[in-house]
């Protein structure tokens, strides 16, 4: 249904686009020597004569499409967008003013990027590699861990893994093995470091000694299924797969929820299940083939092919804007706007909505260090 409603939003946009497109395209000639003079007056300051942003979180508008530097100008004085200064700005413009503009500035030769950084070093799989060493004494290094009572990582919905990772960070949920271990680790690390487990493959725990019995839980687990996806292969980002976890700590993790663990859906679900129900619903689960998390791209460079339909220059039909060689900062910015439902557009929306910081940062980096062109 949600994604139903998407795919509507997201057509009406397309159509909204193309009429604008149209209309840009039908309107009279630009002047790009009058846009030059209108720039000197009104934008150097910040994006330079040449479209180089002059600091960073400013946007190089070199090079970029016109109809994307049109549109955007039209979003600022219609309100669409907020920054203060723009509206401010666009607000005495008229349209021949946001034309010309648009053809001077998208008419400059592309921004040179200072030499390319090296963009391995801001894979969050990478860094997460490397920042998961310590935990693979317990996890193992690919996250299947072995000691009964020790999750597996591996293939767990990243969301969910954020979330549990701060919840031992934040000491709300209280484990002496766990506690100490990400005491220093920023936010971006612990996202870098649930990133690489869950683009790994997960594997079917081999614990035999538990106590439960499988089919006797199968049933009770129609009312967890809704959620945990079927046979415990969980397809929402923030809810955690149960399927070939370790028998015992499904036992502890959903006995928690009575005392420790806070989450009102597993709160309700697990009050009235006892200590046997319990045992059996996690031998079911353990006994059930683990899946890794779907739309976990293994690179930045993987994820980077989804964003290239629509952005590459090569893709004519769409107004996204050219990204490679923009300013880091800003596209870190625009990013998390859209996320954050603080810049609307129902096709980046819908592309960035389950991005988290790392990924961003990561993508960010990625495009920034790209030659324009
Ligand atoms: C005070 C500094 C400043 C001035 C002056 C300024 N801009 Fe900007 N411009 C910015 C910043 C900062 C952003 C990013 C705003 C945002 O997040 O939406 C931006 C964004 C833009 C964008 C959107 C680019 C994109 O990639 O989405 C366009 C187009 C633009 N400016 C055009 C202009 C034009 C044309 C002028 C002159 C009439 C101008 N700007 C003057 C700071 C400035
Ligand atoms: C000394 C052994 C040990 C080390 C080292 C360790 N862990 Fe754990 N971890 C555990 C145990 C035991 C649990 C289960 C705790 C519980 O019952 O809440 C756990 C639970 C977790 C969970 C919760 C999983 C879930 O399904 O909710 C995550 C996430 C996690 N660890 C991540 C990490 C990360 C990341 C590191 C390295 C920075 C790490 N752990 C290091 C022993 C360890
Ligand atoms: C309304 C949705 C929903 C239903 C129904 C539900 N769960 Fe959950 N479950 C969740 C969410 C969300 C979490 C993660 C909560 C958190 O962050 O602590 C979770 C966490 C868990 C965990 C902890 C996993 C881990 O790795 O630590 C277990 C075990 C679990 N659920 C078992 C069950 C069982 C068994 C049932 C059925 C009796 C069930 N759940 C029904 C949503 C649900
Ligand atoms: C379905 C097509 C589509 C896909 C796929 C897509 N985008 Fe976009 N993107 C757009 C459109 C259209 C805009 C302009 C929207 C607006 O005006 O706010 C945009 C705008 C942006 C901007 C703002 C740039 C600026 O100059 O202000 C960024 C950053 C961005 N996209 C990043 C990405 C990344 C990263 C991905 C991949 C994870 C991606 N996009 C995937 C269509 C797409």
């Amino acid at each position: 249904m949600k994604n139903l409603l998407l795919g509507i939003a997201l057509s009406i946009a397309l159509i909204g686009c193309a009429e604008k497109k149209d209309q840009a395209a039908k309107g009279p000639a630009s002047d790009i020597a009058t846009g030059k003079a209108y720039a000197e007056k009104a934008c150097k300051a910040c994006h330079g004569l040449d479209g180089k942003g002059v600091a960073p979180a400013i946007p190089h508008l070199a090079a970029q499409r016109e109809r994307y530097l049109l549109v955007s100008l039209m979003e600022y004085k219609d309100g669409k967008r907020t920054h203060a200064a723009l509206r401010n700005m666009t607000k005495n413009m008229s349209d021949a003013d946001m034309r010309n503009i648009a053809a001077y500035y998208a008419n400059q030769p592309p921004v040179v990027n200072a030499a390319a950084t090296d963009v391995k070093h801001s894979s969050p799989y990478e860094e997460g590699k490397k920042l998961a060493a310590v935990c693979a004494k317990c996890h193992e290094q690919d996250g299947n861990a072995k000691v009964p009572g020790t999750p597996s990582l591996a293939g767990q919905q990243p969301h969910y893994l954020v979330a549990a990772i701060q919840e031992y960070h934040q000491g709300e949920r209280a484990t002496p093995a766990m506690k100490g271990m990400l005491r220093d680790a920023s936010k971006l690390e612990l996202e870098s470091m649930a990133l690489y487990f869950a683009a790994q493959t997960p594997v079917k725990r081999t614990d035999e000694t538990h106590r439960g019995d499988p089919k006797a839980g199968e049933p009770a687990t129609a009312m967890c299924g809704g959620c945990h996806g079927a046979r415990g292969v969980s397809v929402d980002a923030a809810t955690p797969s149960l399927a070939g976890q370790d028998a015992r700590y499904l036992v502890k993790s959903t006995k928690s929820y009575r005392t420790i663990r806070k989450n009102w859906g597993m709160q309700r679900y697990v009050a009235g299940l006892g200590d046997k129900e319990i045992d059996d619903i996690a031998a079911f689960y353990a006994a059930q083939q683990p899946q890794a998390a779907d739309q976990v791209p293994s690179s930045t460079r993987d994820l980077a092919e989804k964003c290239n339909r629509c952005h590459d220059p090569e893709n004519p039909g769409m107004v996204a804007p050219k990204m490679r060689g923009q300013d880091k900062d800003y596209l870190v910015m625009a990013l998390r706007a859209y996320r954050d439902d603080k810049r609307e557009s129902s096709a980046m929306h819908r592309m960035s909505f389950p991005y988290s910081n790392a990924i961003i940062e990561s993508l960010a980096h990625w495009y920034a260090s790209q030659p324009a062109r």
